[in-house]
């Protein structure tokens, strides 16, 4: 479905991505991880549109998506979560989801309202609440919620564990895989290393603008160099 080559982000002479390849098959969950700015966001940002890549290519079922604008990505069907949650605080958590809407861009919904609200229920409960008056985990469930109802074939998650409370990532995990088994695919961008590894099929690790190693998600937990670096705390 994905299939990076190659790909070169840099901005103002900093150099974040140094030639990444990476793929993602429809139906799979890939994490990507690695450490505080080693380029994952920029990874997200070049293949939605957020950045212009200096090089390499992105492809989307065969065709060159680099460069595009996001409204031409998300027209594609590809719904980026964006780092740091940010939900429109001002709107209400409904408002905030019918935003999302507007992504489809005339393509038929892959998730209604009824949708995201069995998939988060505290959604509907909180629907006429301001965003912004909503805990951290209630706001990753919306942007999430939101980035649904815009028609995701592919679904780019940056660090959707950020900041929140181990219950309350666990929710959000097993929404995730709930919404995989329903056979969404997930680009998946974690610090956290153990549970974007337990969450995914396959992983890649990224240190300064590289990707240093790859494989089975499962392979990779049991990889010395990536227990004594990523693991080494659980
Ligand atoms: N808009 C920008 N302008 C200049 N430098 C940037 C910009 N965005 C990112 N960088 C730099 O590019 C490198 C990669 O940053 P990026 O945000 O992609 O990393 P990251 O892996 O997402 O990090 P984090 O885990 O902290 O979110 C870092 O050195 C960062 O400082
Ligand atoms: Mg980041």
């Amino acid at each position: 479905m994905l299939e990076i080559a190659d790909l070169r982000v840099s901005y103002a002479g900093i150099q974040a991505l140094r030639g990444v390849s990476l793929n993602v098959e429809a139906g799979e969950t890939v994490a990507l991880i690695g450490p505080n700015g080693a380029g994952k966001s920029s990874l997200l940002n070049a293949v939605s549109g957020l950045v212009r890549p200096a090089g390499g290519s992105i492809a989307l079922n065969g065709t060159d998506i680099a460069g595009s604008s996001p409204w031409r990505v998300t027209e594609a069907g590809v719904l980026q979560v964006p780092e740091g949650r940010q939900v429109f605080a001002e709107m209400t958590v409904l408002e905030n989801l019918q935003v999302g809407q507007t992504a489809l861009h005339g393509r038929d919904p892959t998730y209604s309202l009824a949708d995201v609200y069995r998939v988060f229920p505290i959604l509907d409960e909180r629907r006429d609440q301001r965003a912004g008056s909503l805990s951290g985990g209630q706001q990753q469930m919306l942007v999430i919620g939101r980035a649904l109802m815009g028609g995701p074939r592919l679904l780019l998650l940056d660090e959707p564990s950020l900041g929140l409370a181990p219950v309350i990532i666990e929710q959000v995990f097993a929404a995730l895989a709930r919404l995989k088994e329903a056979g969404l695919t997930i680009l998946l961008v974690e610090q956290n290393a153990h549970l974007a590894l337990t969450a995914s099929d396959r992983a890649y690790v990224i240190e300064q603008g590289v990707i240093e190693k790859s494989g089975a998600s499962a392979d990779l937990a049991r990889d010395p160099d990536v227990t004594a670096l990523y693991l080494g705390q659980t």
